[in-house]
């Protein structure tokens, strides 16, 4: 499920600092499907190269009202760029780019396809907080908006000036989140609550030092990106991982322990439409936890292991209308590991993934997954990226969803 799929976007760098934020736009948008091309106006140049967002895009840059071949001429046809959109993003667009845009001036490729486009357009502001907040500024966006533009809203934040607060492009994933809500009004998880559990626990021995394992996180925090990308309101409660998130609309809840971990899915379980535990959670942890760091000792030493909360079992035996996913990782038997779980945990479905399959597993940003519903039929997936698995996952989930 590729929500941009088959949907051309030309997008407009207008050249302002925010412009180096361009390329993750361009590759935001491939990845969720768009085919893109790019107009760059000539001072975006000094932000970004045309190689860079040539090699995202899979296409030549254009800036310029000509190229050259052999010697001629050659016109770059901003009426047929305009037409061949399904949307016009400009992005970021600058204070003197909206300017243009509003008067109808037409001093650069860019504003030419502007003017030209019949699709929708999109722009994403961008510029220091007085700038954006000159009366001029909002009057251009305001008659912008008049003519039926898209004006997104800017952001909050550090600003290239070094001063802080309103004016920032808005981030990639989130412009892209408004073009994937425009292409797609009847998202199908609009209005439903996703839980999402994710990475490792760590069990402290001591102050100094844990019992953790390999888990990294991607697979969970692919999970919620893919469900935010379906309109869900989404909350991930993740262990320890350097992994991130730039969806600003999803709650991610950091902990440490495995009890941390229950006690942050037992806040959210009960109001979750569909709850999936991608965490690698720690199944013991040490009896005691030494308040002082354990000093070295020449003679053997033994640490007592006690079991903690399963916390996909607690969400399973407390089940109401929750459509509830869990995840098995196996190294044999992995099918009737994986079923065994299923019946036990009172799951909806699982994910299975063998450690068997190379390219699969912890660290890797790739994953191999088989998925197996209530029924116990059984849909098996080619190895691909954590987040094309993510979209597998949806896919087998939206039909069965409450
Ligand atoms: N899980 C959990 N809490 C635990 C242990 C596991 O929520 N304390 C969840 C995992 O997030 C995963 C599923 O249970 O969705 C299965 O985890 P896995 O480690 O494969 O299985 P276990 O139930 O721990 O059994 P075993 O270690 O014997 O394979």
């Amino acid at each position: 499920m590729s929500l941009l799929s088959g949907k051309k976007i030309l997008l407009g760098i207008s050249g302002g600092i925010a412009a180096y934020k361009t390329p993750l736009l361009v590759r935001e948008l491939v990845k969720n499907g768009a085919e893109v091309k790019v107009v760059m106006t000539p001072s975006a140049k000094d932000f970004v190269t045309p190689l860079t967002i040539a090699t995202l895009s899979k296409n030549p840059v254009l800036s310029t009202f000509t190229a050259t071949d052999q010697d001629n001429p050659l016109w770059n046809d901003h009426v047929e760029l305009g037409l061949w959109a399904d949307a016009f993003l400009v992005a970021p667009a600058t204070s003197n780019t909206l300017s243009a845009m509003a008067q109808g001036r037409c001093n650069n490729l860019l504003l030419a396809v502007y003017l030209s486009a019949k699709c929708p357009v999109f722009i994403a502001p961008a510029m220091d907080l007085d700038m954006f907040a000159h009366p001029s500024n909002q009057k251009n966006m305001e008659t912008l908006t008049s003519y039926g533009n898209k004006v997104l809203p800017v952001g909050e934040g550090f600003l290239a000036s070094g001063l802080e607060g309103k004016g920032r492009m808005l981030e990639p994933e989130t412009i892209v989140t408004h073009l994937i809500d425009f292409f797609n009004p009847n998202l199908p998880l609009k209005n439903k609550k996703i839980l999402i559990t994710a990475g490792p626990t760590y069990e402290a021995i001591d102050p100094v030092r844990f019992i953790g394992n390999h888990a990294s996180g991607k697979m969970g925090f692919a999970l919620a990106e893919v469900a935010a990308q379906l309109g869900a309101e989404v909350t991930l409660i993740s262990g320890p991982t350097s992994e991130k998130i730039e969806y600003p609309t999803i709650k991610v809840e950091k902990v440490v322990s495995a009890k941390a971990m229950f006690e942050a899915v037992k806040n959210s379980y009960s109001q979750a439409d569909i709850a999936i535990a991608a965490a690698a959670v720690a199944d013991y942890k040490p009896e005691v936890e030494a308040e002082q760091k354990i000093k070295k000792k020449t003679d053997q030493v033994t640490l007592n292991l006690v079991p903690t909360q399963d916390i996909l079992a607690y969400m399973g035996a407390n089940k109401k209308k929750q459509y509830l996913l869990g995840f098995a990782l196996e190294t044999e038997n992995e099918l009737d590991n994986a079923k065994g779980k299923l019946e036990r945990k009172n799951l909806d479905g699982i994910v299975l993934n063998s450690l068997q399959d190379s390219g699969a597993g912890f660290s890797v940003s790739t994953n191999k997954i088989t998925f197996i519903h209530a029924d116990k039929s059984i849909q098996t997936f080619p190895l691909q990226s954590k987040y094309a698995c993510a979209q597998a996952i949806f896919d087998q989930i939206l039909p069965h969803d409450t």
